[in-house]
């Protein structure tokens, strides 16, 4: 069965982008003029799937907000000649079904998918992490096919330089890469010292699960500050069946965190047919 339905995680508490995050969910800074949760949307519309569940919290009612229809303002865009801005703003309820699921304790990421259980129900699904920004929806699709095909979970990857492994989620790799950038997963290794990673292979913020991993994550023990880890859960699945990561080539931002952010604005400005010349020009002269 293919998989429907994408959860998107969003009820962190963003400390890496304080003092904005106060006031502001991370999820809402705009990249240009939308906010990444909507290009995270669009990405899992753009890969076939019809059901969003967001994963909020009480404390981030923005995010709610985010959502409801704001007849007012399309009336008046389309009252003053900007229908194309109005449509676009109709489009996201229209193509995809968004529904809430609440954390509201910060708990981990493993815990956050957890609390989307009833949301999803008994199907495999996507988890896209809202602070990843991807180019296009081809990853997610591959990892979408590769999944249906495989009957297992699937994660997408990236190769880092050795020495930053420390940092992430690094697979054991069973052999290499095939030619379509798909390998199978022995197991997961959570911030490996460098000297024991298996591999330079990372798992990014997009992962395509069999429903069963929701039992695992009721059975991991929670580690340090009470956080539940999704890796911890995904283990237990590669050591039981089939579980595939996918390397494939398709930009990616890391938007957690101002600098990543920025980049991803710039990067993202310089191609948009609305602004990127005027920026270029700017941005070479203040060069
Ligand atoms: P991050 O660790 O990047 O988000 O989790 P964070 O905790 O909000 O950020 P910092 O480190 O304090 O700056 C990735 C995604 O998972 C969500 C976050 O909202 C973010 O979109 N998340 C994380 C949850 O929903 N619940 C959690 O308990 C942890």
């Amino acid at each position: 069965m293919r998989a429907r339905t994408a959860v998107i995680p969003a009820a962190g508490m963003g400390t890496r982008f304080l003092p904005a995050t106060k006031a502001v969910p991370k999820e809402l800074l705009p990249i240009i003029d939308t906010p990444a949760l909507q290009l995270i949307i669009d990405e899992a519309a753009g890969a076939g799937f019809d059901h969003v569940v967001v994963v909020t919290s009480h404390a981030k009612p923005a995010i709610e907000a985010y959502f409801e229809p704001n007849p007012e303002v399309i009336a008046k865009l389309r009252s003053t000649g900007r229908g194309a801005l109005a449509d676009s703003l109709e489009r996201t309820a229209r193509d995809v079904r968004v529904t809430f699921a609440y954390q509201d304790e910060a708990l981990g990421l493993g815990h956050a998918v957890g609390c989307a259980r009833d949301a999803v129900g008994d199907e495999p699904f996507a988890v896209m992490l809202p602070d990843e920004i991807m180019g296009d929806s081809s990853l997610l699709a591959q990892m979408a096919d590769v999944s249906e095909a495989t009957g297992g979970s699937v994660v997408g990857l990236k190769h880092v330089p050795r020495d930053e492994v420390s940092s992430y989620g690094v697979i054991d790799p069973v052999g290499d890469l095939d030619e379509h950038g798909v390998v199978r997963v022995r197991t997961l290794v959570e911030k490996p010292a460098v000297d024991d990673a298996p591999s330079d292979l990372i798992i990014i913020g997009r992962y395509l699960l069999t429903p069963d991993v929701f039992d695992k994550i009721a059975r991991v023990r929670p580690g340090a500050g009470g956080e539940i880890q999704l890796t911890d859960a995904l283990r237990m699945q590669a050591d039981e069946g089939p579980f595939h990561g996918v390397l494939r080539d398709v930009r990616r931002y890391d938007t957690g965190n101002p600098l990543g952010w920025l980049t991803a604005v710039v990067d993202l400005a310089l191609d948009d047919p609305r602004i990127g010349d005027a920026f270029r020009d700017w941005l070479q002269h203040r060069l």
